[in-house]
């Protein structure tokens, strides 16, 4: 399977507004959070996204199948820091989990953005977690940190602070 990242254009939003609606129901699950009366999901940050230089939106396909979208945002949420790079929003439609693709898509963004780099997982999201530690544990080549971190919404996040270069996309096992 072939696995692409594309920066997103304000044409792509229809999908991309579709897609968030998939993420965010997986999340509500985690959150306890209910879709408003026309049974959708809020997601505040929409519209930066094509009006930010700081935020990056992109689709991620497989062969040519919408496979899923990823949001990055180049400045760290914990610091504000714009050396950083953050993984804001990722996501891999169930249909094609556990093939490697979120593995290529992730390392493919590590390497498009080298540098500093933070992704922060909610404590409570165990296979999040897994897949974050397995991919950077390969673009990381093991050096990584690994901070607990508490929103304002008083969530309790495990942030993987590590660097990447631009071949972090060659990672073990992706296809790219
Ligand atoms: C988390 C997510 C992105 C993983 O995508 P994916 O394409 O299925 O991941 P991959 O197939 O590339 O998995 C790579 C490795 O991560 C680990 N992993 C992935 N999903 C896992 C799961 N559900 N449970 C345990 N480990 C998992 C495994 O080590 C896996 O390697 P393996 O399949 O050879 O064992 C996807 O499940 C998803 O979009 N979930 C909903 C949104 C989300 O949680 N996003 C992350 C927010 S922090």
């Amino acid at each position: 399977m072939v696995v692409h990242i594309t920066p997103a254009t304000s044409g792509d939003q229809p999908v991309l507004r579709n897609l968030l609606q998939l993420y965010l129901h997986d999340f509500s699950e985690l959150l306890g959070a209910t879709p408003d009366s026309c049974g959708l999901f809020d997601y505040p940050h929409f519209d930066a996204y094509w009006t930010d230089a700081g935020r990056k939106p992109f689709l991620l396909d497989a062969d040519g199948r919408v496979a899923g979208f990823a949001f990055v945002r180049t400045a760290s949420v914990l610091t504000g820091a714009t050396e950083i790079a953050d993984m804001a929003e990722f996501f891999v439609v169930r249909g094609l989990r556990r093939r490697g693709v979120g593995r290529a898509a992730a390392s493919a963004l590590f390497a498009r953005f080298p540098g500093k780099w933070e992704v922060r997982v909610m404590e409570r999201h165990a296979a999040a977690l897994a897949f974050w530690s397995a991919v950077i544990d390969d673009v990381a080549h093991g050096r990584t940190e690994r901070l607990g971190w508490v929103n304002d919404g008083g969530v309790r996040f495990s942030v993987f602070r590590f660097e990447t270069d631009h071949r972090s996309g060659e990672a073990k096992g992706v296809a790219l």
